[in-house]
C-alpha cells in the first residue's frame, strides 16, 4: 500500500508492505538519479540482522550510530557528519536512515544539514518509526534541556515501511510502537470493539494514513499537526526525566501510552469529556496491552516543571485534549488542576 504525503513538488510516498526495503534502488533511481554513493545510517545491532540486505543500486557504505535514544545527541550528529565528510558524500548522494525513530531522526537531521541538505530516504524498522517518527519530515536530536529541542523539518524522497522486519522486533519495542498506534486510533475517535479484529498491518496503515493526511495539510505544525502530539506533553516530560537514569529507561511509545491515559483524565477534570471517554481510552490502551500507570518514583513537581519546558508548550501548560467537538490544543491550562490530576493519576495503581 502506498500513501502519499502531498507537499507539491516535495510530495512523496510512504510504502507500507512486506519487503518494502527492496524498493530502495528504484526509489533512488527515480528521486536521486545522479547519486553515486549512498550512506546507510543504522545501529550495530540492526546492521547484524539477517534482513539487513538493503541494496541501493549505488556504491554504498554503512555508518553505525549508538543504539536507541543514545543516538539522538549533538555528539552523535557531529560524529556522523564527520564520517559523511570523510567518505566524501556529495550533494548528489543519498543518506538512508535504517532503524527506529532515534536513527531516522538523527539520519534526517544529518541529511538536512550536511552540505546544507542532501537527499534522504527513511527505512523505519520499528513500529514507532513506521507509524510516526519516519513520516512527515521532523528530524532532530535531544538537548540536555529536553527532547527534540534541535532539529529541522526535512522531507525525505520516500519512506519504506517494511512490515516483514517487524517480526524480529523485540516485544518491548513492539509495545512501545503500539503507544503511537493507540494515539492515532483514539484521535480518529474509534472505540474498543473493532480493535480486537484489526490486524497489525491495518493498524499501521490507519496510522500512516492519518499522519500523511495531517502533514499534507500542515507540514510545519501551524495547526492540525499539533494534534499528533496527543499524550505527548506528559510523555516528553517523563522521557526527559527518565533520560537522567538511562537512555532506555522509558521508551517513547511507553511514555505516550501513559500520556494518553493522563490527558483524558485531565480533559474530564476540565469538564470537556465524561467518564465514558476515560473508559474508552483505558479499554483501547488495555486491549493493546499497554501499561498506563505513572510510576510512583516520578516527582510531581519535577514532572510539572518538565511539562512547562516542553517546546510545544509555548511558555504555558498546553495539552491536546478531547472535547465535545473533537480534539484541540488547549493552552494555559490551570496549573493546580494539572497537578491535582497528576497526583490522583499517580495514585491509581
Ligand atoms: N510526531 C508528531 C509529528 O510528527 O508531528
Amino acid at each position: 500500500m502506498n500513501v502519499t504525503v502531498e507537499l507539491d513538488e516535495r510530495s512523496y510516498d510512504v510504502v507500507v508492505e512486506a519487503d518494502a526495503r527492496h524498493q530502495l534502488a528504484d526509489l533512488i533511481k527515480k528521486g536521486a538519479p545522479r547519486a553515486k554513493n549512498v550512506a546507510l545510517v543504522t545501529s550495530p545491532s540492526l546492521a547484524a540482522q539477517a534482513w539487513f540486505d538493503v541494496q541501493s543500486g549505488r556504491d554504498q557504505f554503512v555508518l553505525t550510530v549508538p543504539e536507541g535514544e543514545a543516538a539522538k545527541t549533538l555528539h552523535s550528529l557531529e560524529a556522523l557528519l564527520e564520517s559523511l565528510a570523510q567518505r566524501r558524500l556529495s550533494r548528489d548522494d543519498v543518506i538512508v536512515g535504517v532503524g527506529g525513530g532515534a536513527i531516522t531522526d538523527l539520519a534526517g537531521f544529518a541529511a538536512a544539514t550536511y552540505l546544507r541538505g542532501v537527499a534522504l530516504v527513511q527505512i523505519p524498522t520499528s513500529l514507532v518509526g513506521q507509524v510516526d517518527a519516519a513520516i512527515g519530515g521532523k528530524t532532530g536530536v535531544n538537548l540536555r534541556a529536553g527532547k527534540n529541542l534541535a532539529g529541522a523539518f526535512y522531507q525525505p524522497l520516500g519512506v519504506l515501511c517494511d512490515t516483514s522486519v517487524l517480526t524480529t522486533l523485540p516485544e518491548r519495542e513492539r509495545k512501545s510502537g503500539l503507544g503511537e498506534v493507540a494515539k492515532c486510533w483514539l484521535l480518529e475517535g474509534r472505540g474498543v470493539d473493532e480493535l480486537s479484529t484489526t490486524s497489525l498491518s491495518s493498524l499501521i496503515e490507519l496510522s500512516v494514513r492519518l499522519k500523511a493526511g495531517i502533514v499534507s495539510d500542515d507540514e510545519r505544525e501551524g495547526g492540525a499537526r499539533a494534534l499528533l502530539n496527543y499524550g505527548h506533553t506528559l510523555a516528553h516530560a517523563l522521557e526527559k526525566l527518565s533520560l537522567r537514569d538511562s537512555p532506555d529507561a522509558l521508551r517513547h511509545g511507553e511514555a505516550v501510552a501513559i500520556g494518553l491515559a493522563f490527558a483524558v483524565r485531565l480533559a474530564r477534570a476540565l469538564g470537556r469529556v465524561g467518564d465514558d471517554e476515560v473508559t474508552t481510552h483505558d479499554a483501547v490502551l488495555e486491549q493493546l496491552g499497554l501499561v498506563t500507570v505513572l510510576p510512583a518514583h516520578f516527582d510531581t513537581g519535577e514532572v510539572m516543571d518538565a511539562m512547562g519546558h516542553d517546546k510545544k508548550a509555548h511558555h504555558d501548560l498546553s495539552f491536546v485534549l478531547a472535547g465535545s467537538s473533537g480534539f484541540s490544543v488547549v493552552a494555559d491550562v490551570d496549573e493546580s488542576t494539572v497537578r491535582d490530576v497528576l497526583e490522583r493519576f499517580k495514585g491509581e495503581l
